[in-house]
C-alpha cells in the first residue's frame, strides 16, 4: 500500500515516536509511542545489508552465535510427534518444565522454589512486560539502573509506568550504588528493576554489593524485577548471585526473571518464566492466559531438555565468549580515547566513546554516538549499537557472540577508520 506516513528511523539513529497527528490518530497513543528496538533495527540493517552482499561485520545481536545443542532439537523432534503437544495446555506452562525450572534454579542459583512458584512465558521479555502489567498502576516510578536493556522502559511506559533513570558510568563499572538509587526515589517510586549480570555494559554485581540493594529494597517496601537471564555467562573471578538468595525476606515482593535464550543458544524457541509470590502468579497466569494461552509445547519440552540435560554445552559456550571477550576488550583498548573496562558478565562490551566525538573523521564530524555508529557501518560495514538505545549517549555496545575471525576483523576495521580522527 503506497503511504505518505513519515519514515520512523533513519539509518542508525535511535528511532523516535511518531510526530502527534501521523501515526497516533491511527493507533492508539499508548502503542504508538513505542520506538522499534534499536537493538534489533541495527541487527535488521547489517543482515539486510549483508544479504545485498555486502562483507558487513554484525557487533549488534543479542544472542549466541552457536546452534542450540542438538540433545535439545531431539527433545522438540520428539515432542512434534506427541498429539499432546498439538493442544492447548496449560497457560502458566507444562507442569514438567515449571518442576524443571525450579529444579534448575535451586541448583544453579541457589535459590529454593516450587514449581507453583513458576510462570512460564514467551521468553524473559513476556516475563518483564507481564511482571510490570501486574505490579504498576499509572503513575508508579520505577528505579531504573542506566544503561539499561532497550526494551525496559517500554515494558514500564506500557503498564502506565514512569522509569526513573540512575545514571551509571564506567568510572563504577556501570553499577548503582545505593546512594545513587536513594537520591531517586520518591512518594510514587514502587519497583527496582535490576539487572546482573547486564545487558548492555556486562557489569556483574558483587554479592555484597547485591546484599545491600535488597536490604536497602526491603527497607523501603519497594518491589524487585531482577533480571537474571545471563546468571550463567559470567567470567573469571565474577560470580552471579541471586538477590533471593542474599536477601530472603524480599521474598513477598520480588520477581526473579529468567530464561532459556542465552544460556542455551536458545533464542528462537521463545522460552522465560518468572518467579514470584502466589499473587502475582495468579494474576501473571491470568493475564497470560487471554494474551497468548500457553507458551508453544514443542519449545516447553525442548526447555525441559535444557534444563535436565547438564551444562557441558553451556560451559562450552562460555569458554569461547570469554576468550573472545578479552581479544574484543583489548583491541577496544588500543583505540586512542576509548575507555572499555572489562565486562565481567553477559556478552557485550560497552565502550566509552565519548571523547571521539565532535571530531572530523572522513568530511563528517559526529556528535553523538548514534552519528557516529552510523558512521562506522556506512564506513566500514560495522555494525555496532549506538548508547542511545540503552539511555547513554556516547557509547557504543558491541556483543562477542560472533566468530573470532569476524570479531577480529571487525574491531580491526573500527581502529582503522578511528586512527583517521583528526
Ligand atoms: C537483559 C535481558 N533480559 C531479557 C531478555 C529477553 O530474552 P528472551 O525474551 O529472548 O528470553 C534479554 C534479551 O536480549 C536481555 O538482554
Amino acid at each position: 500500500m503506497a503511504s505518505a506516513q513519515p519514515a520512523l528511523t533513519t539509518a542508525l539513529t535511535v528511532p523516535v515516536p511518531a510526530p502527534a497527528g501521523t501515526l497516533r490518530s491511527r493507533v492508539s497513543r499508548r502503542v504508538g509511542s513505542i520506538p522499534p528496538s534499536a537493538t534489533l533495527a541495527v541487527d535488521a540493517k547489517a543482515k539486510a545489508l549483508k544479504a545485498a552482499g555486502r562483507p558487513v561485520i554484525g557487533f549488534g545481536a543479542g544472542e549466541p552465535d552457536f546452534a542450540t545443542p542438538q540433545h535439545i532439537v531431539e527433545a522438540a523432534v520428539a515432542a512434534c510427534r506427541e498429539p499432546r503437544s498439538h493442544r492447548y495446555t496449560p497457560a502458566a506452562g507444562l507442569p514438567e518444565l515449571r518442576e524443571a525450572v525450579a529444579a534448575a534454579t535451586q541448583r544453579n542459583s541457589g535459590l529454593a522454589c516450587g514449581a507453583g512458584d513458576v510462570l512460564i512465558t514467551n521468553g524473559g521479555k513476556q516475563a518483564i512486560y507481564e511482571a510490570m502489567a501486574v505490579l504498576l498502576d499509572p503513575g508508579d516510578e520505577v528505579l531504573l539502573p542506566a544503561p539499561y536493556w532497550t526494551t525496559y522502559p517500554e515494558a514500564i511506559r506500557l503498564a502506565g509506568g514512569s522509569p526513573v533513570e540512575v545514571v551509571t558510568d564506567e568510572s563504577t563499572g556501570y553499577l548503582a550504588s545505593v546512594d545513587q538509587l536513594a537520591a531517586k526515589v520518591t512518594p510514587r517510586t514502587k519497583m527496582l528493576l535490576f539487572c546482573s549480570p547486564s545487558n548492555p555494559t556486562g557489569a556483574v554485581y558483587p554479592a555484597e554489593q547485591i546484599a545491600e540493594i535488597g536490604r536497602w529494597a526491603l527497607e523501603l517496601g519497594l518491589w524487585v524485577v531482577t533480571d537474571e537471564i545471563y546468571e550463567h555467562l559470567v567470567y573469571g573471578a565474577a560470580e552471579h548471585v541471586s538477590m533471593l538468595v542474599v536477601v530472603p525476606e524480599l521474598a513477598p515482593r520480588c520477581v526473579v526473571v529468567n530464561g532459556v535464550a542465552k544460556t542455551y543458544a536458545m533464542t528462537g524457541w521463545r522460552v522465560g518464566w518468572m518467579i514470584a509470590p502466589p499473587d502475582v502468579i495468579i494474576a501473571a497466569t491470568n493475564l497470560h492466559s487471554h494474551l497468548t494461552s500457553n507458551v508453544a509445547n514443542v519449545s516447553q519440552a525442548a526447555a525441559v531438555a535444557a534444563l535436565t540435560g547438564g551444562l557441558d554445552d553451556v560451559v562450552r559456550m562460555r569458554a569461547a565468549f570469554d576468550r573472545r571477550r578479552g581479544v574484543m576488550v583489548s583491541m577496544l583498548r588500543e583505540i586512542p580515547g576509548v575507555a572499555c573496562p572489562e565486562p565481567q558478565g553477559a556478552f557485550y562490551a560497552y565502550p566509552c566513546v565519548r571523547t571521539l566525538l565532535g571530531r572530523d573523521l572522513r568530511g563528517r564530524r559526529p556528535t553523538t554516538s548514534a552519528e557516529l555508529a552510523t558512521l562506522i557501518l556506512e564506513e566500514v560495514e560495522v555494525a555496532a549499537v549506538p548508547g542511545e538505545a540503552f539511555g547513554t549517549d556516547g557509547y557504543l555496545r558491541l556483543s562477542y557472540a560472533l566468530g573470532d575471525d569476524d570479531l577480529a576483523e571487525g574491531i580491526s576495521r573500527i581502529q582503522g577508520l578511528l586512527a583517521e580522527l583528526s
